[in-house]
C-alpha cells in the first residue's frame, strides 16, 4: 500500500477489519516488525487523538517516529504551483515532501480544507502533493475530503459492539458555531456504504454532501424519523456542500438530546471528538451510559495500527 487515503486504499476492507480485531486483541503481536523504520508525522492543523493515537501506533509495531507541526516548528509551506513566493510562506511543499521523504519511511499528513476553493479542496491538491513528492508512502491523518483513520475506527467500533448482524446506523449533522470541513462526514458515508450496516443521513437542507458520497443514501430531512429506531447514532457538524464553506443554520433543535436519543433502539452514540458540548449533543447524552465516544476515540490506534502493519508488511 502505497498511500492511506480513503477507503479503497485497502486492498480488501473485511480483511483489514479482522486484522485490525487481532491488533486489538494482541496490540503487541508485531512489536518488532517496524524495528529500523521511521514515520513522520506532519500536522498543518490541530491534533489531539490522531496524533497520539498514530504515535502509539507505530510505537507498538517498534517504528520511530518524528512529528513537525508545519508553520510552528517546521517552516510555513506555500502548497500553490508556480507563485511567486513573495509572500509568508517561507519553503514550497515540493522540496519540502522531498525532504521529509529523505528521513522517513512513511510519511503521515494532516491538512484541512481551506473552505474557500471547494474546487481545489476535492482535488485535493495539497495531499495529492505529498503523494507526488515524498517519494515514500503517505497517509491521511485527515484530508480536505476525507478522515480514513477516524471511518476505520468508528468501523471496527460499530463492528465490536453491535447487537444486530445490520445495525440502522444514522449520521446527524449537529450545529456548530465555526465552518466545519465535511471530511467526516464524506468519510464516514464512504467507509459506511462498505459495511454492513443500514445507513442513513439525516441534515438540514443546504446541507447535503457532496454527490460522490452521498448518491444512492437514504437522506432523510427529518431527525426525528432518522432517529427512529437507530441502533447508532453519529452526531457530526459539517458546513454547506452546495454554498461553500458556509453555516447555512445554528437550529438548536439538531442538538442530540437524551429526549431524541429516546426515539432510538437504545442507540449508542458516537462522535468523532473533540466535541462541542450543549452544541452538538447534550451533557447528559454524552456522560451517559449510551455514549461510546472513548471507546471510539482510543480504536483511533487500532485503525492506525493495521494501516502501518499494512504498509510495513508492503514494504521491500
Ligand atoms: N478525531 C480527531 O481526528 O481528533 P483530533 O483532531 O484531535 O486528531
Amino acid at each position: 500500500m502505497k498511500r492511506f487515503t480513503d477507503v479503497h486504499s485497502l486492498h480488501a476492507l473485511p480483511d483489514a477489519l479482522q486484522e485490525a480485531l487481532a491488533l486489538k486483541a494482541d496490540p503487541w503481536a508485531h512489536a518488532s516488525f517496524g524495528a529500523r523504520k521511521t514515520l513522520g508525522l506532519l500536522f498543518m492543523n490541530p491534533s489531539l487523538r490522531t496524533r497520539m493515537s498514530t504515535q502509539k501506533a507505530a510505537a507498538l509495531l517498534g517504528m520511530d517516529v518524528m512529528v513537525l507541526n508545519a508553520g510552528s516548528d517546521s517552516w510555513t509551506l506555500e502548497t500553490r504551483d508556480g507563485v511567486v513566493m513573495d509572500g509568508g510562506a517561507t519553503e514550497h511543499i515540493k522540496e519540502a515532501a522531498a525532504v521529509m521523504g529523505q528521513y522517513c519511511d512513511i510519511l503521515g499528513v494532516r491538512t484541512f480544507a481551506g473552505l474557500q476553493d471547494r474546487d481545489a479542496d476535492y482535488r485535493e491538491d495539497v495531499m495529492e502533493s505529498f503523494i507526488r513528492y515524498a517519494g515514500v508512502p503517505v497517509i491521511s491523518l485527515e484530508s480536505a475530503t476525507r478522515h480514513p483513520l477516524q471511518s476505520f475506527a468508528d468501523l471496527i467500533t460499530i463492528e465490536t459492539t453491535k447487537k444486530v448482524a445490520r445495525p440502522r446506523v444514522v449520521l446527524t449533522w449537529a450545529p456548530h458555531p465555526k465552518a466545519l470541513p465535511q471530511a467526516v462526514a464524506n468519510s464516514f458515508v464512504e467507509w459506511m456504504r462498505h459495511a454492513e450496516v443500514d445507513l442513513v443521513v439525516t441534515h438540514p437542507h443546504g446541507y447535503e454532501l457532496a454527490p460522490e458520497f452521498v448518491d444512492g443514501v437514504h437522506v432523510e430531512y427529518d431527525q426525528d424519523a432518522a432517529l427512529d429506531g437507530a441502533d447508532y447514532v453519529y452526531a457530526k457538524n459539517w458546513s454547506s456542500y452546495t454554498s461553500y464553506g458556509q453555516i447555512l443554520s445554528s437550529d438548536r433543535s439538531w442538538t442530540v438530546t437524551e429526549e431524541k436519543m429516546r426515539r432510538t433502539n437504545n442507540a449508542r452514540f458516537m462522535h468523532c471528538l473533540p466535541v462541542r458540548r450543549n452544541m452538538i449533543v447534550t451533557d447528559g447524552v454524552l456522560d451517559g451510559p449510551s455514549s461510546i465516544v472513548i471507546e471510539q476515540a482510543g480504536n483511533r490506534v487500532v485503525s492506525a495500527q493495521t494501516v502501518l502493519l499494512q504498509m510495513l508488511k508492503a514494504m521491500p
